[in-house]
């Protein structure tokens, strides 16, 4: 009921404006426990994926704490994991303004971010002092990194392997996105030939850091919605091949099907939220099909109620994240979905 009302004066702000103002008052919300008031306690409903204990199965999406200084209020929403990022290499102001769009009658965002960040050195210093709190009592961070703008696609993996190097002892797991629409050239790491070299020089740098840091740190690699299925397949093949401990799908797609109508669908960039949630969970269950469990399912696209994130699970999902869910429903959309999956996996017990 609350967040009716703060959405709707959300709603009459540019939407970056409205990002900016809710992160800009998240850390003082929480530690005033103001948050409460909009958001029900935390589920408590253990999962373990890659290796590691989540608290519960719902994680906040990548692209919302981009420069990862709020993971401690975020957290204090219910998130069972944040995503923060993506990092790249240096700092990047991302693409001219405006750059985000909400397409209210579709539940939709399109945003054209193009990785704005505060670059991977000053993510180390955030993430050190926002996620101290939130990883001791339990809650998993992970980090998504990407490439510079700048840097030719070709030249893509030494800016991962940097990024891993400056973030490996920050993260609990690292998020490979390869499927940002926004960046240039970045889709085309996802065609299988480019693809092979990346993964393997990925998996050897974790190979690296593991023996230097003495602590194996899992890697999921983002994948985008717009492929056709049988590249879907043969870059999972790929995953499995290198070691890499699971796929998220997906990213934002490109596509405007079902909103082509609507004012301000031909912006550019990627759309999320309800429009996506369909192609996005067919993906889900064609990997979870294809994979029979050599690997786990990261699902993101659409959850914009608790039912949506059940639907990823029963297609295969291990673990779900929101962004624009967050937007459209509002922080107990979090300890829902946290709830029916908890539910849900009960009864298949
Ligand atoms: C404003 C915005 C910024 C985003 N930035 C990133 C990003 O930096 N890295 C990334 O991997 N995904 C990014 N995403 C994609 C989300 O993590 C997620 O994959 C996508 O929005 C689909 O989930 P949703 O429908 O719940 O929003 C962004 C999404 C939005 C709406």
């Amino acid at each position: 009921m609350l967040y009716k009302l703060i959405r709707s004066l959300l709603f009459k702000l540019d939407p970056e404006t409205a990002h900016a103002l809710i992160m800009g008052n998240i850390d003082w919300a929480a530690a005033t426990d103001l948050i409460r008031l909009v958001c029900p306690r935390p589920v408590r409903a253990p999962v373990e994926v890659m290796g590691l204990k989540f608290p519960n199965a719902v994680g906040l999406a990548a692209g919302m704490d981009k420069t990862g200084e709020h993971v401690a209020a975020l957290g204090d929403l219910g998130f069972g994991h944040i995503e923060a990022g993506t990092f790249t290499p240096y700092p990047q102001s991302g693409n001219p303004k405006p750059r985000l769009w909400r397409l209210i009658p579709a539940e939709g965002v399109i945003n054209h971010m193009g990785f704005n960040n505060c670059g991977a050195d000053k993510a180390i210093e955030n993430l050190d002092r926002s996620a101290r709190s939130y990883r001791s009592m339990g809650g998993i961070l992970g980090v998504n990194i990407g490439k510079q703008n700048s840097t030719p696609v070709e030249n893509a993996l030494p800016d991962y392997q940097k990024c891993m190097q400056k973030l490996y002892g920050s993260a609990d797991y690292l998020a490979i996105d390869i499927s940002c629409p926004n960046t240039p050239g970045l889709t085309r790491l996802q065609e299988v030939d480019a693809l092979e070299p990346l993964v393997r020089g990925i998996a050897e740098e974790r190979e690296r850091l593991a023996g230097e840091y003495e602590r194996r740190v899992p890697i999921t690699i983002k994948i985008g919605p717009d492929l056709q299925d049988e590249t879907i397949l043969a870059m999972s093949d790929l995953f499995v091949k290198y070691g890499i401990d699971a796929v998220t799908a997906t990213n934002t797609t490109v596509s405007r099907k079902g909103v082509a109508d609507l004012e301000k669908s031909s912006n550019p960039g990627g759309l999320s939220g309800k429009p996506l949630f369909e192609r996005s969970t067919e993906v889900v269950r064609l990997l979870a099909d294809h994979l029979q469990g050599a690997m786990p399912i990261i699902a993101v696209g659409g959850i914009i109620r608790a039912d949506d994130a059940v639907a990823k699970m029963q297609a295969g999902a291990s673990l779900v994240q929101l962004y624009t869910g967050f937007i459209y429903t509002g922080p107990e959309l979090i300890a829902q979905c946290a709830r029916a999956i908890d539910d849900w996996q009960r009864q298949q017990a």
